[in-house]
């Protein structure tokens, strides 16, 4: 099959957050996704380092060496500058200009009622967030996404009530500039569920920086072995000699993602026998993530060697998202005669 050329492919947006090196759940979350998009799709990925301010205003000082980490993460796990436009949120100034436009049509309402904002406000007990900035995240996040005129928005589930509030920022727009039955400015895109697993990390929660339980993308074979000798089993096989229930075993919801079918079935079944031990059930498990993560790790090594080439990868993508963006800024500042 042949791809269609780049500018007749839909446009796919998306964005994330720097918050340094990427793990395991990164990289079958979203990443894995963004990169298969870059097959059918014109990709724009970007770091959202804006929305990053939202939580995290108060302590700046990693941002920029967190950027670097991340973006060189994307770089080695496949993201191709040459297929994809990878950029800087905050660089490309006509975000901020757009997002106070959609304020000021945007309802209160509408934001009080975003699921993940009602839910952040009870969870994060460690920073102020009754902020005018993080009331707005999803206003920010519209803008992001409309400023590309993008046709769908690959994110997981907790993202999709985001998606959903752009289109009716979108629609709202193009009722109050365009009038009701002219096309509007703007197109209504869709949420592209990345249908994921959520990856336990080696206390058995979700993987996640913060819960100090994560492989990174970047860690040796050694450390990778090492963390998953720690990793919670089932908790009810205290010795060698029990049988385990590997429904219950995050080691085995590890396997059904790096791991053959053949393993998995051998495992499974060896588990529940207690033919085979839980300490070389993970080594299994740590041969096949090593492989899985091994040509990540070789390109890595480019990047990791040569810094400059990330910022140089990131200004050019910069470049060519700013000028698609000034492009959309011209016309809605006609559409709202500002000029
Ligand atoms: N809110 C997203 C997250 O936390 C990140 C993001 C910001 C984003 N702007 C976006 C995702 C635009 C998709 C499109 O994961
Ligand atoms: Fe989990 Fe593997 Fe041990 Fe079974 S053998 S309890 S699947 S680690």
């Amino acid at each position: 099959m042949t791809s269609p050329p780049t500018g007749k492919r839909p446009r796919v947006l998306s964005g994330m957050r720097p918050t340094g090196k990427l793990h395991l759940g990164n990289l079958v979350g979203a990443l894995a996704n963004w990169i298969e998009l870059q097959a059918t799709h014109d990709c724009f990925y970007f770091v959202a380092d804006w929305h990053m301010l939202t939580t995290d205003y108060a302590d700046t000082r990693e941002l920029q060496s967190n950027i670097q980490d991340m973006v060189t993460d994307w770089l080695a796990a496949g993201l191709d500058p040459a297929k994809s436009t990878l950029f800087i949120q905050s660089r490309v100034p006509e975000h901020a200009e757009l997002h106070l436009m959609f304020s000021m049509i945007t309802p209160l309402g509408w934001l009080e009622r975003v699921p993940t904002y009602k839910e952040q406000l009870e969870n994060i007990k460690d920073r102020d967030i009754h902020t005018y900035g993080f009331l707005g995240y999803p206003v920010l996040q519209a803008a992001d996404i409309l400023i590309y005129k993008a046709d769908a928005v690959p994110v997981g589930e907790d993202q999709v009530a985001h998606v959903e509030l752009t289109r009716e920022i979108a629609r709202r727009f193009n009722v109050t500039y365009n009038g009701k039955d002219l096309p509007g400015l703007f197109p209504e895109p869709g949420a592209l569920l990345t249908k994921s697993p959520r990856l336990p990390g080696t206390d058995g929660r979700k993987m996640s920086k913060s819960y100090a339980n994560a492989v990174y993308l970047s860690d040796p074979p050694e450390v990778v072995r090492k963390k998953l000798a720690t990793m919670i089993t089932d908790p009810a096989r205290k010795r060698r000699t029990d049988k385990g229930n590997p429904d219950v075993c995050p080691v085995f919801d590890l396997h059904k993602v790096f791991s053959k079918s053949s393993e998995i079935e051998r495992v499974n079944h060896e588990c529940r026998t207690a033919e085979i031990g839980c300490l070389d059930c993970k080594a299994i498990l740590a041969t096949n993530i090593n492989t899985r993560l091994a040509p990540i790790q070789e390109r890595r090594k480019v990047y990791e060697q040569a810094p400059q080439k990330v910022w140089d990868v990131l200004e050019t993508g910069t470049e060519k998202a700013r000028r698609v963006a000034q492009a959309t800024m011209d016309d809605v500042r006609k559409a709202m005669n500002l000029v």
